[in-house]
This record gives structure tokens, C-alpha cells and sequence, in this order.
């Protein structure tokens, strides 16, 4: 199922991450940038799966009040099944899970009764074969160019690899599937993921941490659709 604020699968999108922005203005940070936004990636961290703490549902729903944009809840959970409802009540539109907290068909169908879009996400260093399964399920696979846990890392290149792999089988089959790229996406960067098969790109400090957050946001959408830093 695809909601109908996703926008159809495999178009370019930007999806600014909310981790990097100020948490204490958050409605303002968010709306801010609100025309170079396709999606609003939001990182939920558990102290468990990555060995950092972030947000969860209730700060889903106060946003909610805020924007109308579609809600890319990353979830970096041992157990995200625990809180999948959670989320999707508080109004998020869709809910990535990570393939290697296992229980991966559960999940997915679990989040697809909830009427989410659903994503799943693999780790710099698992291997495509692992996410290769469920590609025909879901709606979306992340592919962490970065090791999760903390915004603000280098991208690691060396994912692109995978990108392409993932980019091949998903034309080869005409899956209908968003492939992101997330960690590290700057102009330069992303000029790079989209060339191995990205069509979203998920920013944290490249827009929130810039002196002017809509402008580099543009210029990352510019040089992500000319293919020029
Ligand atoms: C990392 C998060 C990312 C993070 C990206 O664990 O999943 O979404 O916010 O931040 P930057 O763009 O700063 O690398
Ligand atoms: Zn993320």
C-alpha cells in the first residue's frame, strides 16, 4: 500500500532529518524547511540497538500538529514490534524496521495491518542478501551509509556498492521500492548515492546543522537533480 503523501515510488525525495535539529523549536525547525521537504525523517533510538537515545511517539504526535509531510520513522529498535501501534497513532505515515533484529516477515506484516508504509533497513555491513528476501514486501529498503546511532558521522562509500546491487535488482524485478540512502548526505555525497541508485536522501546536519537550513537544503536537492556538487 502506498499512502497517498509518499508520492509515487522511486521519485528523487529529500527527507531532512529532524536528529540534527533544535529540539527545543522543533514546529519552527520543522517548518522552516517545509518546501524542500519532501519527507520528515525522524530517528527513533533506543539505547538497546544503538547505543544512543532519541525520540519516540510522543513527539511524533505533538509534530503532527505541525506538518502535513510524510513521517519516515526510522526505528533503530531491538524491538520495534512493541511500538509499531504506537506510532502509527501518534501519526506516523510510514515505519522502517532493521532487518537484523530478525523477525523481519512479522514485522513487516504487523506494520502493514497498521496501514504503514513499511521500510526495512540494513547496517552498513550486512549484506544485501539478507534484505534480497523481503525486497517483494515492503515499500522502501535503507541502506545505512553510516553505522547508526549518532548523527554528524562520515558517509561510508563503500556502501555503494550495495546501492547498486539493490538498484539493479529492483529494475531488473519492476519493484515498485524507494531505495534511501542515510548518514553522512551532503551535496557532494549525494550526488554520489543517487549516481549508485538512491532516489531518497536523508539529511541531518547537512541542512539542520547549516547556518541557513533551507538554502542548503536546496542545494542539496539541486545538486542531487543535476548530478553536480
Ligand atoms: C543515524 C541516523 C541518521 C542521522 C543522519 O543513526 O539514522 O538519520 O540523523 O544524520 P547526518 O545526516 O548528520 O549523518
Ligand atoms: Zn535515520
Amino acid at each position: 500500500m502506498t499512502l497517498i503523501n509518499a508520492g509515487p515510488s522511486g521519485s528523487l525525495r529529500l527527507a531532512p532529518s529532524i536528529l540534527a535539529a533544535d529540539f527545543g523549536a522543533l514546529a519552527s525547525a520543522v517548518h522552516e524547511i517545509d518546501t524542500e521537504t519532501d519527507w520528515l525523517h525522524v530517528d527513533v533510538m533506543d539505547g538497546h540497538f544503538v547505543p544512543n537515545v532519541s525520540i519516540g511517539p510522543p513527539v511524533v504526535q505533538s509534530l503532527r500538529r505541525y506538518s502535513t509531510k510524510f513521517f519516515d520513522c526510522h526505528l533503530m529498535m531491538s524491538e520495534p514490534g512493541r511500538y509499531l501501534e504506537a506510532f502509527a497513532k501518534a501519526g506516523a505515515d510510514g515505519c522502517t524496521v532493521h532487518v537484523e533484529v530478525g523477525g523481519t516477515q512479522g514485522l513487516i506484516s504487523d506494520a502493514r495491518a497498521l496501514g504503514l508504509r513499511v521500510g526495512l533497513a540494513a547496517n552498513p555491513d550486512t549484506a544485501f542478501e539478507r534484505v534480497a528476501p523481503f525486497l517483494g514486501d515492503v515499500d522502501l529498503l535503507l541502506l545505512m551509509t553510516v553505522f547508526p546511532g549518532f548523527g554528524g558521522q562520515s558517509f561510508m562509500g563503500e556502501v555503494m556498492g550495495k546501492v547498486e546491487e539493490a538498484r539493479h535488482e529492483v529494475d531488473s524485478n519492476s519493484l515498485a521500492i524507494d531505495i534511501e540512502v542515510d548518514g553522512g548526505i551532503d551535496a557532494t555525497t549525494a550526488v554520489t548515492a543517487v549516481r549508485a541508485g538512491a532516489n531518497v536522501l536523508v539529511a541531518g546536519s547537512a541542512i539542520f546543522g547549516h547556518s541557513d537550513p533551507l538554502e542548503a537544503a536546496h542545494a542539496l536537492r539541486a545538486a542531487a537533480l543535476t548530478g553536480r556538487p
